[in-house]
């Protein structure tokens, strides 16, 4: 392991001008990693010891919970009492200033040898401060029992901080999985960790009514059950596939009703009181969302009068909606509301508004009547006009409008808050602020963390440009922050949900809190590494790093070496070859594997505990050098890319139809022209320049595939959101046929990236396609 006293005063002294020692000197105390990255450290000479009975002091009584929360922190692993008292003396001090930044999460914190002092303007500048103080000292810190032997030094320093956005969130769905109270606790406690301080709450969707709501108790009686549904029963059958309990459906949330085994649960009213008020404690507002007009199966199936017919159940692509035609349903929507809105006592309230399906409202007699009434000449209005409605409504109560960004449609109101979601339709942020209203980043590719994790999605959202210079400053300063979000389709425990989230919460937390002048993905993953010492304490299952050194198929030609590499030092790697999934059993990788044959390998990662991370499977395919196609004898530089439109699942489907239009295309693109579901096949040849292996990295969204003289070297194929996978093929020098597939649902991605063997991109602008 690398030291971080060095990491402090080099590397980061290096690259962050603002981050100061004044001292090279080693000491015994743990080594300064902090996530998000502070704005200025300066550390000094010396530590700070931590000692049983010890004092907190608080200079106001407004900071009594943030002092016995950091009381509660300390005592778990040291086993000291710390108490807590008023007065400025305290060896820890907490100092509410005034002449201190009013802005959110602001603080200052100074180590001295002899004490410690946080100083901000509001509590939630207390709790980041707690939170950068926890995270000084060993990770150890975190344990839940007590580790008497150990001693709790602290490096002196001094830091000050504050954050770049306000909202700093993450959303849960709860719906499709439930999740109990104290595992919910548990999220906001990790969320806390990282200075998160948003937890939007999705409450309600088909899969399940996760809130009770007194006049309407058929809500959580019968929508908080379920008998096993499609998602279910496929993540059971992953937990058998892929030997991996994350999967399975928690026993403790079953329960038999006349024989039969129903899933699901719900909150009362008075456990959703106790979350937040223990979320508060941590400095986290909780955003209610109950989703409407769509995803509102629970409420349309047991009452009358909220859905436009009495027949109700799945339209094309989404449930039957409320009907904004009726009184009877408006009633019912904002009756939900009376009784969720005194639950939450912060200013935003979370309305959905995410794919309806409007079917209905052009056959039903009540929503062209109110059409007809309001003047509105589309459903799209319609759904406007209905989120409006209760806009006023959360407006009367002294609360404001948050909805995904489908709101837009139809035309915003002044007071409304975008949370932009669809990737595919990026104009939707810069339209809202251009406007003057509020929005939060949470595009799906990026920040959807239910989004299975493959090498790059840390990456790709840590180095996500939030607040981009092509805004103005205006719309700029309209932008709150950004969220991850945990749709639980596929995730039906706490072990499967941390598994997803982690490390992408951290990479998260740093984006909305830290300068970004100040961070690099060098620093950042270095830093990350060094906190899953604290996580593997904590107990909390994050996804290991992506084996690497390997491509999905490895091309040699004679002999190879197999060089399996991870970032983090720490696991230990097993393999198999004859396909099936390594446990603890299995042979050890332990460094370079010469081999001289074609070999199948199946790796997987243990951590020190024994849990297993991803499976990776890997082909090593022993070739001769492909000859080029002597016969071809193209015409033109690029490609030929041939449309086929419709809605396919897997490329073999994409030629059972036939080609709509035909273009020419420079390189492995979507052509501008093509929009909507698509199929597309891109042909040609490729000129190789030398006999050598090449490399060819396939991404797309969906699925994908790529043949070189006929024959699959990517197979990238399937529904998919972003994906990348990268093949070898050993190519003689000259021509070769190349033809890419490719499907798409809703306007994606498409790109093909070609490395030559000494490992430099190849660039199409040299010519490298023909037809
Ligand atoms: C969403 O993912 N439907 C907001
Ligand atoms: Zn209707």
């Amino acid at each position: 392991m690398y030291k971080r006293l060095f990491f402090a005063c080099t590397i980061a002294g290096a690259l962050f001008a603002n981050i100061s020692c004044t001292s090279t000197q080693e000491t015994s105390v743990a080594d300064i990693n902090i996530i998000p990255l502070p704005k200025s450290v300066t550390q000094e000479s010396g530590s700070f010891l931590l000692t049983d009975g010890m004092t907190i002091g608080i200079s106001d009584p407004s900071l009594k919970p943030a002092a016995e929360y950091l009381a509660s922190l300390l005592a778990r692993s040291t086993g000291y009492h710390l108490s807590v008292k008023e007065g400025l003396d305290g060896d820890i001090q907490l100092s509410l200033a005034d002449s201190f930044s009013p802005k959110e999460g602001s603080y200052s914190l100074h180590v001295g040898k002899k004490n410690i002092t946080i100083s901000s303007g509001n509590y939630g500048g207390f709790i980041a401060g707690i939170q950068t103080l926890r995270q000084l000292f060993p990770a150890e810190i975190e344990s839940a029992v007590e580790l008497p032997g150990n001693t709790w030094a602290l490096p002196a320093v001094t830091i000050t901080d504050e954050p770049r956005f306000s909202w700093r969130g993450v959303m849960l769905d709860v719906s499709r999985h439930f999740y109990s109270p104290d595992e919910v606790k548990e999220l906001l406690d990790l969320m806390a960790l990282y200075k998160l301080n948003k937890f939007h709450w999705h409450l309600t969707d088909d899969q399940g009514w996760r809130i009770e709501i007194k006049k309407y108790p058929l809500l959580t009686e019968k929508g908080a059950w379920r008998p096993f549904n499609s998602q279910d029963r496929e993540c059971m059958r992953r937990a058998k596939a892929e030997d991996n309990k994350d999967f399975e459906i928690p026993a403790e949330k079953l329960r038999i009703v006349q024989g039969d085994t129903l899933y699901g649960g719900f909150y009362t009213q008075e456990e959703i009181k106790d979350i937040v008020k223990y979320a508060g404690i941590r400095g986290i507002d909780v955003i209610p969302e109950i989703d409407m007009p769509g995803h509102m199966l629970a409420a349309v199936s047991n009452y009358n009068g909220v859905s436009c017919f009495a027949q109700t159940g799945w339209g094309k692509s989404f449930s039957s909606p409320v009907c904004p035609g009726k009184d009877s349903a408006l009633e019912f929507c904002k009756n939900v509301y009376a009784e969720i809105i005194p639950l939450f006592p912060y200013k935003y309230i979370h309305l959905g508004a995410d794919e309806v399906e409007k079917t209905n409202w052009k056959k039903c007699p009540d929503c062209q009547k109110r059409m007809k009434d309001e003047g509105l000449k589309t459903e799209e209005e319609l759904q406007s006009w209905f989120v409006h409605y209760m806009e006023h409504f959360f407006n009367e109560h002294g609360k404001n409008l948050i909805g995904w960004d489908e709101i837009l449609e139809g035309g915003l109101s002044e007071t409304a808050t975008i949370m932009w979601w669809r990737n595919w339709h990026p104009q939707s942020l810069p339209e809202a602020t251009a406007q003057g209203n509020q929005a939060i980043y949470c595009p799906n590719a990026n920040f959807y963390l239910d989004v299975q994790q493959d090498r790059k999605s840390v990456r790709n959202l840590y180095e996500y440009v939030l607040a981009p210079d092509s805004l103005s400053e205006e719309q700029r300063s309209l932008i709150l922050g950004a969220q991850g979000n945990i749709w639980c389709e596929w995730i039906p425990s706490v072990a499967r949900l941390q598994y997803m989230a982690f490390p992408r919460v951290m990479a998260l937390a740093e984006k909305t809190w830290s300068d970004p002048a100040m961070c690099y993905w060098d620093d950042f993953q270095k830093r990350m590494i060094g906190q899953f010492a604290r996580l593997n304490v904590l107990g909390v299952n994050y996804r290991t790093p992506d084996l690497e050194g390997f491509h999905a198929v490895n091309a040699f030609v004679g002999e190879t070496d197999v060089r399996i590499t991870c970032v983090d030092p720490s696991i230990e790697i097993h393999y198999t070859t004859d396909g099936t999934i390594p446990t603890l059993e299995s042979p050890v990788y332990e460094g370079p594997m010469k081999i001289s044959e074609s070999t199948d390998y199946t790796l997987r990662s243990f951590k020190s505990d024994g849990k297993a991370g991803d499976i990776f499977r890997t082909r090593y395919l022993k070739q001769e050098y492909a000859p080029a196609d002597a016969d071809a004898q193209p015409q033109k530089t690029g490609l030929q890319a041939m449309w086929h439109e419709g809605r396919f699942d897997s490329c073999a489907a994409i030629q059972k139809i036939p080609a709509k239009a035909t273009f020419e295309v420079s390189d492995v693109t979507i052509p501008s022209e093509v929009k909507g579901d698509i199929g597309l096949v891109i042909k040609g040849y490729i000129n190789i320049p030398a006999e050598g292996i090449y490399t060819f990295y396939l991404l797309s969204d969906d699925g994908s595939i790529l043949k070189i003289d006929d024959e699959i070297v990517v197979d990238n194929d399937g529904p998919h959101a972003p994906a990348e996978i990268s093949g070898q093929k050993a190519l003689a020098k000259g021509l070769h046929p190349i033809e890419v597939q490719y499907f798409d649902y809703n306007g994606g991605l498409l790109q093909l990236n070609v490395y030559d063997p000494s490992g430099k991109k190849m660039d199409v602008n040299t010519g490298i396609y023909a037809y």
